[in-house]
């Protein structure tokens, strides 16, 4: 079967990858230099994120040290799923943590943890 583009649907598609091309990206590009920066940003941010108030993280003032500091990354979360989901909901690996759960708190969305674990996998 041959397909005729027909005007209306012709329209339609330039429609929709207009809206693809307008709608922000989601997609977190891996080591994006940027992308660390704003992680950063947001892991720094005493109103979202706010790691500092119980890790050390280097380049961070005044940490607190209830949790670990945060250093190789990398070599302790070999999958970045892995530490995604610690920032997302702690509570999946120690149901007592005082770490907060930024996901279903909604402290943190996916894009701002993507950021982050972009961030925290530098160190
Ligand atoms: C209120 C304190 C608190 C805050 C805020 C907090 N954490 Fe934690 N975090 C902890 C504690 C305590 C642990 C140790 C494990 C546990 O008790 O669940 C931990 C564990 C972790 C771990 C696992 C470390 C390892 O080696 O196993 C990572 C990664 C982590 N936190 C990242 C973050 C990031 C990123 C942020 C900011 C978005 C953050 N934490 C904010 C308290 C906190």
């Amino acid at each position: 079967m041959r397909l005729v583009p027909k005007p209306a649907l012709v329209a339609a598609s330039a429609l929709t990858l207009f809206g693809l091309l307008a709608a922000p990206t989601t997609a977190v590009l891996a080591g994006d230099k940027s992308v660390v920066e704003e992680g950063k940003k947001l892991a720094f941010d005493r109103k979202k994120g706010n790691c500092l108030a119980c890790h050390a993280i280097e380049g961070g003032d005044l940490p607190g040290n209830i949790g670990p500091p945060l250093v190789a990354m990398k070599a302790r979360f070999p999958d970045k799923a892995k530490l995604h989901a610690q920032i997302y909901d702690a509570r999946k690996s120690n149901p007592h943590t005082i770490m907060p759960p930024f996901g279903p708190h909604k402290i943190l969305n996916d894009e701002e943890i993507d950021k982050i674990v972009e961030f925290i996998y530098t160190l």
